[in-house]
């Protein structure tokens, strides 16, 4: 396992659920990892796993009481100290306690003095997890940036079969990592984003992200956003076409993002292969004329436009009827093609409700210009840019790296990423930065 978490200190919260003896293997896998780990155990947590295990796992004595130490561990220092806070198993009753700002042990006050990012994994029995109080306590920690890793579904320790079993450690191993990789590798991305309580969101897989909680799910809430994503298809006969390569994966991810954050989301895209995110409305669309107008349909009431999709700049200037045939004695063949219109151009320069504008720039050489040029001559308000000549990222790929500007320059870096991870970070600042303009 190495030395993943070489010196981070990480503070490992047992609460008094069944699920206290997988903490027992989680301390192990983060200390094997190099982490330094302190256990806050709950007074019931203690009636389940005796303490001296876990001083024996960690190598460091175990709080549960605030007046337990007073000497080199109060919860002032443990908390200012930590790199990361990882509550599992995390019982209804601490995520109440939590959610209510209480500090009436040493594990709710170390969470509340915490400035650090913040994880529960909750583990309880059904009834207990559906609950509407225990629901509605969890929304408070996510609104308030505290990561929630939703328990999985399983044989619960009441005998019963359902939601509310915790993680397996080996999960919950690779969930800390990555909290904890995002804030030490996105250096850029922390330093240039004013973050929820600092606190970034957690990579996901690819197309999983409504199950993770990453902002608060409330966000993007009150805002329409409509979204163009994958290529424009221009018919030359019945069976030709000229397109692109687009696969529309960025402009899905940011939609899937938007939504999951509690926007409206009107998607408009061309033909691609991907399944329309949850609770995105989406309307499909072939030509640039098609998307152009399906756009004018719904612009109108949008708080976001975002272009993600990559129009054909040009189209057949009269559409064959009929399959256009080789011609015996002709070595060429010419197709007049016509502009098409600049639909995120005719967005930018809308006179009244003109929504907050976003834009994309692939390019493959000056780069910085190109992109700046684009973002002022369509009226955007951000651009985003991506090197198309690099095959890791952008077009068809499963990755992306991308540099955003708004009109006074650089405003931020992601670097290479899966695009749902990039999605949540350019989500994040379009929604920040919409708001800001609009006060
Ligand atoms: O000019 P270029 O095609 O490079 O600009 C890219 C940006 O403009 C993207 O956001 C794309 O979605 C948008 N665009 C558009 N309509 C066009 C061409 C591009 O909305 N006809």
């Amino acid at each position: 396992m190495g030395t993943q978490l070489k010196d981070r200190k990480i503070i490992l919260g047992v609460t008094g659920g069944i699920a206290a003896y997988k903490a027992c293997i989680l301390c192990r896998l983060l200390v094997k990892s190099g982490a330094q780990v302190f256990v806050v155990m709950t007074p019931s947590a203690a009636k389940l796993v005796g303490k001296e295990t876990f001083e024996a796992l960690s190598g460091h004595p175990v709080s549960i009481e605030i007046f337990d130490r007073t000497e080199d561990i109060s919860h002032i220092a443990l908390a200012t100290n930590a790199d990361m806070v990882i509550i599992a198993p995390a019982t209804a009753n601490t995520i109440a306690k939590i959610a209510a700002g209480m500090a009436d042990n040493m594990l709710t006050a170390v969470t509340l003095a915490a400035a650090c990012p913040v994880a529960v994994a909750p583990a309880m029995n059904t009834n207990m997890y559906n609950n509407p109080a225990t629901q509605e306590n969890i929304q408070t920690l996510i609104r308030r940036g505290i990561y929630v890793i939703s328990p999985a579904e399983g044989e619960l320790a009441c005998g019963v079969s359902g939601t509310g079993r915790m993680k397996e450690p080996e999960d919950l191993f690779e969930d800390i990592c990555a909290i904890l990789s995002n804030r030490l590798e996105n250096k850029t991305v922390q330093g240039q984003l004013e973050n929820h309580q600092g606190r970034l969101p957690s990579p996901v897989k690819p197309l999983e992200l409504t199950q993770t909680r990453l902002l608060p799910k409330a966000f993007g809430a009150g805002y329409k956003v409509v979204i163009t994503a994958g290529p424009t298809v221009e018919d030359l006969d019945p069976v030709r076409f000229i397109s692109n390569n687009s696969s529309g994966k960025m402009g899905y991810s940011l939609a899937q993002v938007a939504a999951a954050l509690g926007a409206e989301v009107t998607l408009i895209s061309g033909p691609v292969n991907l399944e329309a995110p949850k609770g995105v409305r989406k309307i499909d669309v072939k030509s640039a004329a098609q998307m152009l107008s399906a756009v004018e349909d719904y612009i109108k009431s949008a708080d976001i436009f975002i272009g993600c999709a990559a129009v054909a700049d040009f189209r057949a200037e009269t559409i064959s009827p009929v399959k256009i045939k080789k011609s015996e004695d002709a070595d060429t063949l010419t197709i007049k093609l016509v502009k098409n219109p600049d639909i995120i151009a005719t967005v930018g320069k809308l006179e009244s409700n003109r929504p907050f504008t976003v834009g994309f720039a692939a390019e493959t050489n000056n780069l910085h210009d190109f992109a700046r040029a684009k973002l002022e001559k369509k009226h955007l308000d951000l651009i985003v840019l991506n090197d198309v000549s690099n095959k890791a990222i952008g077009f068809n790929s499963d990755d992306n790296e991308v540099t955003v500007f708004d009109k006074d320059g650089q405003v931020a870096h992601f670097e290479k990423q899966p695009k749902p991870v990039i999605a949540q970070y350019l989500m994040e600042l379009i929604f920040k930065s919409a708001k800001k303009k609009n006060g």
